[in-house]
C-alpha cells in the first residue's frame, strides 16, 4: 500500500505531540485510530509491549492474529454499520518477526462485499520508533459477516471505484471462488 511510505515520511512529530491524541482510558492507551480515512478503509496502530512477546522475544503470532480479528471487526461494522463476526481467516502470512517496541499499524480494507459478507484485507507494516524504518511483517483476509438477531443480515454493496480498489476486488473474487470450491461437500 502506497500509504505506508506517506507515513514515514511525515513522521516529523515530537514524542511530545502524540499524548494529546491518545484516549484517557488506561485500558486503550496504546491505541490510536485514524477515523479520518474512507468509510472503507481503517488504520489502528498499536505499540507492540513487552507483554505481548513470546519465547523468542518478538511479538506473540497469536497477538498479531488477536489484532487482526480486531481490526477486521472494526473495519467491516464501520463500513456496513450492523454488528459482524468472523466466519473464516484465509492465507495469514508472517512474513518478518516483530521487535518489541515497534509501533505497529494495520490497515484494513473491505475489499469485496457479497449479500450477507464482505472480506476484509489486512496488512500489518512494522515501524522502527528510533530510525523510523518500516517492514511489511504479516497480512491475512478476513471473511465478516453482518449478523443481526442471530442470522446473517444484508451487507452494504462495496462498490471498488479506484484502480487499487478494482484490483483487491478482482482479487478478493478469485479468493472467494477458491474459498467456496474448497468447503464444498
Ligand atoms: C456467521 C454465521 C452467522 C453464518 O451463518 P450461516 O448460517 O453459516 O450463514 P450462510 O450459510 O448464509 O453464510 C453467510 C455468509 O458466509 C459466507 N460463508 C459461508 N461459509 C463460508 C466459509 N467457509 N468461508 C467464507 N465465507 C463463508 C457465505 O458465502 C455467506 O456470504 P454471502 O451472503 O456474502 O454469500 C454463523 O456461522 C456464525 O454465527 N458463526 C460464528 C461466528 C463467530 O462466532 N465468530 C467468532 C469466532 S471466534
Amino acid at each position: 500500500m502506497s500509504k505506508t511510505s506517506k507515513s514515514t515520511k511525515s513522521t516529523k512529530s515530537t514524542p511530545k505531540s502524540s499524548p494529546k491524541s491518545t484516549p484517557k482510558s488506561k485500558k486503550s492507551a496504546e491505541f490510536i485510530t485514524d477515523f479520518t480515512q474512507q468509510e472503507n478503509n481503517l488504520l489502528m496502530r498499536i505499540l507492540v509491549a513487552p507483554q505481548m512477546a513470546n519465547f523468542s522475544g518478538v511479538m506473540h503470532g497469536g497477538e498479531l492474529l488477536k489484532l487482526f480479528d480486531q481490526v477486521a471487526y472494526a473495519c467491516s461494522t464501520r463500513f456496513c454499520g450492523i454488528g459482524t463476526v468472523t466466519m473464516s481467516v484465509d492465507n495469514v502470512a508472517f512474513y518478518q518477526p516483530i521487535p518489541i517496541g515497534s509501533l505497529l499499524s494495520l490497515y484494513a480494507s473491505v475489499n469485496y462485499t457479497g449479500k450477507t459478507s464482505c472480506e476484509v484485507g489486512i496488512k500489518a507494516i512494522a515501524q522502527n520508533v528510533k530510525d523510523r524504518s518500516e517492514a511489511h511483517c504479516a497480512s491475512g483476509y478476513y471473511t465478516m459477516v453482518a449478523k443481526s438477531d442471530g442470522k446473517p443480515a444484508l451487507m452494504r454493496e462495496f462498490t471498488p471505484k479506484n484502480a487499487e480498489e478494482k484490483r483487491r476486488y478482482a482479487n478478493a473474487l478469485k479468493r472467494r471462488e477458491l474459498r467456496s470450491n474448497l468447503v464444498k461437500k
